[in-house]
């Protein structure tokens, strides 16, 4: 990557290599934006990103995957506006930076990624998240305001009313761990994962494009249900203080559609901490059960999935080993996640990959989710990976 760095840039400065995860969310959908819980895992695909100062006061930033340069003048990053390509990524996180009172400087960027564009697992907090590393070069900043102000980056200048899900796992990811995030106080634990089972997403190939329209729905929605509930149990501020109890004495209340959507929310936060509970027992077969909730609530009541989700779901599930399957990630298209015996992987791929194809005439892109490191500085630098 250095090597690709100075061909772009020729002779600059030797530039350090920042490093930041996709992920795959075990459970907990579309509640972090409801201040509820979510249980994501950071997986070993990463955006890298190379980056030297440049004295000219030109912020450089080259995407390898696009092979597209794109140059812009650091002294007004702090006033730019949205161009709705990919670059509305990192110039929203230098605007951020900015505005936060940390200047950005000229400088040269390269970028590698390794995270599926449109495939659910979170692409752009990787491009977020290692472009706030690249821009701070080193210097401190603190990582929860880091993940804050990647998320701002999305909301104010991407326009996704997103929740904080992606850019704290991205920040916070650890090897070996699910990382259980608080997203009303931004607290979190790591949840230890039973041995011999895997993670393994299976990606649909599809973004349908109603994706981030509907997400937008969704939000509206569940602020609707806040304030319907609200005229009973006045101290509600958002779907993470209702109690299911609380939730079945107000449902007939209110309108058909806000009440499913406000059912998956309470229900989904009460899996998240079952599942927690199941995986600190080591029982796998209550862990595949309560994903398999989780996907029937998504697919009937907050209504996100697909039919190709639903699709690979199913094949999952008549396959050997798997104790369970669901949609992750906003839905409408991406991937599904699947727990299923270590041993199994390899069968459970060829049987997913065939089902899939012989359906949609697509073979499915297939990547193991072995939890990982969080951002930060690559030091190894062998360890970063080719280009594809
Ligand atoms: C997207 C958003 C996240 C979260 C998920 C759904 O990935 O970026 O904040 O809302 O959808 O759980």
């Amino acid at each position: 990557m250095i090597g690709a760095f100075h061909q772009r840039f020729g002779p600059t400065p030797q530039p350090r290599v920042f490093r930041a995860p996709g992920r795959v969310n075990l459970i907990g959908e579309h509640t972090d934006y409801n201040l509820g819980f979510v249980l994501p895992v950071a997986l070993d695909l990463a955006t890298y990103i190379a980056a030297a100062p440049s004295p000219d006061g030109k912020l450089r930033i080259y995407s390898e995957d696009r092979q597209q340069l794109r140059e812009f003048d650091a002294s007004s990053l702090g006033a730019a506006e949205p161009t709705h390509e990919w670059t509305d990524y990192p110039v929203g996180v230098a605007r951020e930076l900015v505005r936060a009172g940390v200047p950005v400087a000229g400088a040269n960027l390269l970028i590698r990624s390794t995270v599926p564009d449109g495939a659910g697992l979170s692409s752009s907090a990787a491009l977020e998240v290692s472009s706030a590393l690249a821009l701070l070069a080193g210097r401190e900043f603190d990582p929860l305001e880091l993940a804050k102000l990647c998320q701002r980056a999305e909301r104010n200048f991407v326009g996704m009313p997103c929740g904080i899900m992606d850019q704290y796992i991205s920040v916070f990811g650890r090897a070996h761990s699910a990382v259980e995030i608080d997203c009303r106080n931004f607290g979190h634990r790591l949840v230890n994962l039973p041995g011999g089972i895997t993670f393994i997403a299976v990606n649909t190939m599809v973004k349908h494009a109603l994706s981030g329209s509907a997400y937008r729905d969704r939000v509206r929605e569940c602020a609707a249900a806040v304030e319907g509930i609200a005229t009973v149990f006045p101290d509600v501020r958002s779907l993470r203080d209702v109690s299911p109890e609380q939730f079945a004495g107000v449902a007939s209340r209110l309108p058909e559609v806000v009440a499913r959507r406000a059912r998956h929310v309470v229900t989904e936060d009460a899996r998240v901490n079952r599942f927690v509970e199941a995986s600190t027992l080591g029982d796998v077969a209550g862990m595949g059960k309560l994903m398999l909730e989780s996907h029937r609530s998504l697919q009937h009541d907050y209504e996100v999935s697909c039919a190709e989700l639903d699709f690979l779901v199913d094949a999952a599930l008549a396959l050997d080993g798997v104790y369970g399957s669901r949609m992750t990630g906003g839905g409408f298209g991406g991937c599904t996640v699947t727990l299923l015996r270590s041993d199994a992987a390899a069968s459970f791929r060829a049987g997913v990959a065939r089902a899939y194809h012989q359906q949609y005439g697509v073979t499915p892109r297939i990547y193991s989710c072995e939890p990982s490191e969080g951002a930060g500085e690559v030091k190894k630098l062998e360890t970063i990976p080719s280009l594809a």
